[in-house]
C-alpha cells in the first residue's frame, strides 16, 4: 500500500510516457519547445510495464492513467496498454491526450484494453485554437474526440483551460457543444506549471468566474450530482441533468486532502505531487538490477514523504523545476 503520513493512500498512478508534444499551448510551453529528454533517459516500454506491474501487484494501484507531454507520440503506447491489460489484477486504464492522432488510434487503443480518454480542448474557434496552441490542428482534435466516442472510450471527458482575453468568453458555448456531443466537460483553473513561469494569480480565471459565466445560460445544481470521491473535478448537473459539468479548482479550492495519486515521470522518477520539489529515482534502481521488492520499497518510502498539499497558498511557494509537460499533468 502506498500510504503517506497524513493517512492518504495512493491507488491512482499517472504515468508520463514522453515529455514531447506536438502542440505549444501558451500556458504550458514556449514556441520553441523545451529541452526534451534523450532516448536513453526515457524508460523503455519494458521498464514502464515492469513498474506498472509492481504498482498493481504489490502496491495497491487500481487505476493507471497515461499522460505526457502527448502520450500518443509514444510509439509503443498500444503495446504498453495491451501488456497492462493482461496484469492480474487488471488496472482500470485511461489516457489524457490533446487528441491529435486519436482518429487513427482510438480503435486499436480500445482493442488493447484502454477504458476511456480525456481530451484537452480550450476553444471551439479554430483561429483561437491556433493562437492558444500555436498550431493549426483544431479539426484533428475534434475528429479525434469523435473517434474516441465511436470506439467506446467513454465517457470522453474534455478538459478546457480558460485564458483571459483569449477564450474566457467561451464557457457557455463549450458547454452547449459538449452536452450536444455527449462529452463530459471540465474547466481547469490555470496552475503555475508553465515552463516560462508566466502564471499570475491576479490574472487567472477562477472557478467562481467560470460558474458565473455558465449560469448566464444554464441552471447548475449540486443536488444529485455524482459523488466526487477523490476526483479533482467538482461537478454540477446541467439544466437538471443528466449532463454534468466539472470544475477543477486546484488553485482556489484545492483538493489535496483527498489526493489518491502517485506519479511516474517519463524518465522514471516518482513524484508524490504535481507540485513536489523532490523526486525518487526508480530508473536508477531498475537499471542497477534491483529486484521488485526493493523497487516497491523505494516507492513506499517516496510516498511516505508526500507533503500535505500543493503549498500554493504558502508565501514561500516555489514553482517546481519541471514544467507540467515533463511531470505528466
Ligand atoms: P478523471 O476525472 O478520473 O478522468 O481524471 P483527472 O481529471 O484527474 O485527469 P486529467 O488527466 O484529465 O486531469 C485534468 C486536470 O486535473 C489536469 O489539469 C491535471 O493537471 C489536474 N490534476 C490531475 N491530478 C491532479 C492532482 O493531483 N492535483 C492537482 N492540483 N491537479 C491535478
Ligand atoms: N494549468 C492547468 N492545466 C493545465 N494543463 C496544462 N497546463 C496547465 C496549467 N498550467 C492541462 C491541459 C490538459 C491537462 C492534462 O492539463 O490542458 O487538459
Ligand atoms: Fe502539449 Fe498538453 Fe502542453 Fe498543450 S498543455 S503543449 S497539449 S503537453
Amino acid at each position: 500500500m502506498l500510504l503517506d503520513t497524513y493517512g492518504r493512500v495512493a491507488t491512482d498512478l499517472r504515468v508520463s510516457l514522453t515529455d514531447r508534444c506536438n502542440l505549444r499551448c501558451t500556458y504550458c510551453m514556449p514556441e520553441e519547445g523545451l529541452q526534451w529528454l534523450g532516448k536513453s533517459d526515457l524508460l523503455s516500454d519494458d521498464e514502464i510495464v515492469r513498474l506498472i506491474r509492481i504498482a498493481v501487484t504489490r502496491l495497491g494501484i487500481t487505476e493507471v492513467r497515461f499522460t505526457g507531454g502527448e502520450p500518443l507520440l509514444r510509439p509503443g503506447l498500444v503495446g504498453i496498454v495491451e501488456r497492462c491489460a493482461a496484469l492480474e489484477p487488471r488496472p482500470k486504464m485511461s489516457l489524457t491526450t490533446n487528441g491529435i492522432g486519436l482518429r487513427r488510434t482510438a480503435q486499436a487503443l480500445k482493442a488493447a484494453g484502454l477504458d476511456r480518454v480525456n481530451v484537452s480542448l480550450d476553444t471551439l474557434r479554430p483561429e483561437v485554437f491556433k493562437t492558444l496552441t500555436r498550431r493549426d490542428r483544431h479539426k484533428d482534435v475534434i475528429e479525434g474526440m469523435a473517434a474516441a466516442r465511436e470506439a467506446g472510450l467513454t465517457p470522453v471527458k474534455v478538459n478546457a483551460v480558460l485564458m483571459p482575453g483569449l477564450n474566457d468568453d467561451e464557457a457557455p458555448d463549450l458547454l452547449a457543444w459538449a452536452v450536444e456531443n455527449e462529452y463530459e466537460l471540465r474547466f481547469i483553473e490555470q496552475m503555475p506549471l508553465d515552463a516560462q513561469h508566466g502564471w499570475k494569480r491576479d490574472g487567472m480565471i477562477t472557478a467562481g468566474d467560470i460558474l458565473e459565466s455558465l449560469r448566464t445560460r444554464f441552471t447548475l445544481t449540486e443536488e444529485g450530482a455524482v459523488e466526487r470521491g477523490s476526483a479533482p473535478a467538482e461537478r454540477w448537473l446541467v439544466d437538471g441533468g443528466p449532463a454534468t459539468v466539472g470544475v477543477i479548482a486546484s488553485v482556489t479550492r484545492p483538493f489535496c486532502g483527498a489526493c489518491d495519486r502517485t506519479r511516474l515521470t517519463a524518465d522514471g522518477q516518482v513524484r508524490t505531487c504535481l507540485f513536489a520539489t523532490e523526486e525518487s529515482d526508480l530508473r536508477a534502481a531498475l537499471r542497477s538490477g534491483a529486484p521488485d521488492e526493493e523497487i516497491a520499497r523505494l516507492w513506499k518510502v517516496a510516498m511516505w514523504g508526500k507533503k500535505a498539499g500543493s503549498g500554493l497558498d504558502d508565501p514561500s511557494f516555489l514553482q517546481p523545476d519541471r514544467p507540467m509537460s515533463a511531470i505528466g499533468g
